[in-house]
């Protein structure tokens, strides 16, 4: 029995195409932005929210990553996180984590693996 519902997102070569994409959606029916990018190969997805003052990673950039493109990096005050996990490498966050939302790739389309979650728009 599936325990998980999944949520289209969109085809998986979308992702290939551009440095990330962003979706709003219905999180433990609280409405948040998603960040869903492709790094060496694999695709993640967290929710949009800096753990240090809770901006968006791309609130004063529209970029999600550092100049090196091997970090994620909050546009607000240049806090840094790995981007397969999330971990904040950064001294004030250092250890905190993005919250990671789960994906799942079926036939070329990348979908969310989420029970409580819902596309806004
Ligand atoms: S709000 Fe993200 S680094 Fe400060």
């Amino acid at each position: 029995m599936l325990n998980k519902k999944l949520t289209l997102i969109c085809a998986r070569s979308e992702l290939d195409k551009t440095s990330f994409i962003t979706k709003n959606v219905s999180y433990k029916t609280q409405p948040v932005s998603v960040i869903v990018f492709a790094f060496e190969g694999n695709a993640y997805a967290y929710i949009n929210d800096c753990m240090h003052m809770h901006r968006q990673l791309n609130c004063e950039k529209d970029t999600i990553f550092d100049e090196t493109g091997q970090y994620l990096r909050c546009s607000m005050h240049g806090f840094v996180f790995e981007p397969k996990t999330g971990e904040c490498q950064s001294p004030v966050c250092l250890g905190e984590r993005l919250q990671a939302l789960q994906l799942q790739e079926i036939d070329g389309m990348l979908y969310f693996a989420e029970k409580r979650l819902a596309l806004i728009d």
